[in-house]
């Protein structure tokens, strides 16, 4: 087995951070190592510690003076929705029916859903995204394409076949009972293999009629341990459609409490609109409100409360994601810039330590796997990235007045993309040069 050290600067959270000087919530390494092998973290630490622990021969990469943070993690994208991006559209049902849904038609094909996942592996690894929770199209081929993918990356990846069997067109459509069978073969082809994980994604209310969330319902009884994703309250006319489609319930978060698919694995992208019944429900339930701040900027749908969803007396989980192909880049320090500015225009903070404690920890602690990825200690999966805060001219000259972590921090999140990733690692082996080179 081949052990790496890697050097650089480290910085990996324990915990939220309470306040920008709330230093206890992460660790810092200004000459920081990292012992890699089969995949997995072994010893973190400060340089001459690890190093001492190492194999003689140990061999030994050097990013000084660059930052290393485990790899970001966005907790909600769509993979067929890479020629979606940039669509002219007044708002979501508008950009659903005129540009997406005809794309997500084509994934009906293999060779063009396996041509996207490639791409779009290539983007993530590009971007410095190393796991994403994503949603494939109706059709099992895509899905298909998409694990296939992930594996041969040896990537952390969580996916579901979409289930949607009304108001769409007839291509994009399945039946309560082929989305009962194609969920279970997926399951049965894809979970667990390498690092695939399944999710239980019903696209949304609008999509399943209640025969289809019946279905949902019951693989979620039979399969408790599986993420489960959908959309919620993202926009005023879907949720006074979805109110229409389900007169019996409550109000939207009702219609998926009916189905049974509130709980600590499930992730709602958008809830900008939730009500405070609804606010308490996700919160007893330790359901997850999924913050995607260039989508809800893009399509209009508003301002996602996140402090008022978190500070409550009765707070809601909340994580952080690209929503891409409604989200306008694959960049998550781009996604943090954005957010940024939503909580600016409530009269809200987000420091610099915040917004990289969400795209590490804090998502993966949002998908219950804070034990496999989103730090660097030691006995996590090697899946890191090494930033540069001086990555174009621009930000060069802006970096030559930086002298504080959380300078440098908030100088990647407002002006860094990729240019700022300079390596990708994924299960401890360098994967964005690889790109380059291949
Ligand atoms: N609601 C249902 N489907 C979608 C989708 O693909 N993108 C967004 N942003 N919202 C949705
Ligand atoms: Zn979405």
């Amino acid at each position: 087995m081949t052990t790496t050290l890697i050097r650089g600067r480290l910085l990996s959270f324990h915990r939220a951070p309470m306040s920008i000087d709330d230093s206890a919530a992460y660790s810092y390494e200004s000459d920081g190592a990292l012992l890699v092998a089969g995949g997995q973290i072994v010893a973190s630490g400060a340089y001459a510690a690890v190093k001492a622990g190492a194999p003689q021969d140990v061999a030994e990469i050097d990013h000084r003076p660059h930052l290393i943070v485990p790899g970001f993690i966005d907790t909600h994208l769509h993979f067929p929705q890479m020629q979606v991006m940039a669509s002219y559209a007044a708002n979501l049902l508008e950009w659903l029916n005129t540009y997406t849904f005809p794309e997500e038609c084509r994934f009906v094909e293999s060779a063009h859903a396996e041509r996207i996942a490639t791409r779009f592996f290539d983007e993530m690894v590009r971007h410095g995204t190393t796991t994403a929770t994503a949603y494939c199209s109706v059709h099992k081929t895509s899905a298909d394409a998409f694990f296939a993918e992930a594996l041969r990356r040896d990537m952390r990846m969580i996916a579901g076949k979409v289930m949607m069997d009304r108001n769409a067109p007839q291509g994009l459509l399945d039946t309560p009972e082929m989305s009962n069978d194609e969920t279970r073969a997926v399951i049965r082809d894809w979970h667990g293999k390498g690092r695939n994980h399944v999710a239980i994604t019903p696209r949304f209310a609008i999509t399943s009629t209640p025969e289809q969330m019946e279905v949902a319902k019951s693989l979620v009884r039979e399969f408790p341990d599986l993420h489960v994703q959908t959309h919620l309250s993202e926009n005023r006319d879907e949720i006074a459609f979805t109110c229409e489609l389900y007169p019996e319930a409550k109000d939207y978060t009702d219609v998926y409490a009916r189905y049974g698919l509130l709980g600590p694995k499930s992730l709602f992208g958008h809830c900008i609109h939730l009500s405070e019944r609804e606010a308490d429900v996700m919160s007893e339930t330790g359901s997850v409100a999924v913050f995607c701040p260039t989508s809800n900027l893009f399509l209009g749908s508003g301002l996602f409360p996140l402090r008022a969803l978190s500070r409550r007396d009765r707070p809601v989980r909340t994580s952080v994601a690209s929503d891409i192909g409604g989200g306008t880049s694959y960049s998550m320090l781009k996604t943090l810039d954005e957010a940024y500015k939503i909580l600016q225009l409530q009269g809200e903070r987000l420091n610099p330590f915040d917004s990289f404690f969400m795209m590490t920890r804090g998502n993966a602690e949002a998908l219950s796997l804070a034990d496999k990825i989103g730090t660097l200690e030691a006995g996590t999966d090697a899946d890191f990235i090494v930033l540069d805060m001086a990555a174009t001219p621009a930000m060069a000259l802006r970096a030559e007045v930086v002298n504080s972590l959380s300078d440098e921090l908030f100088l990647l999140q407002t002006m860094g993309d990729d240019r700022s990733i300079v390596e990708t690692y994924v299960a401890g082996k360098p994967a964005k040069s690889a790109l380059a080179a291949a």
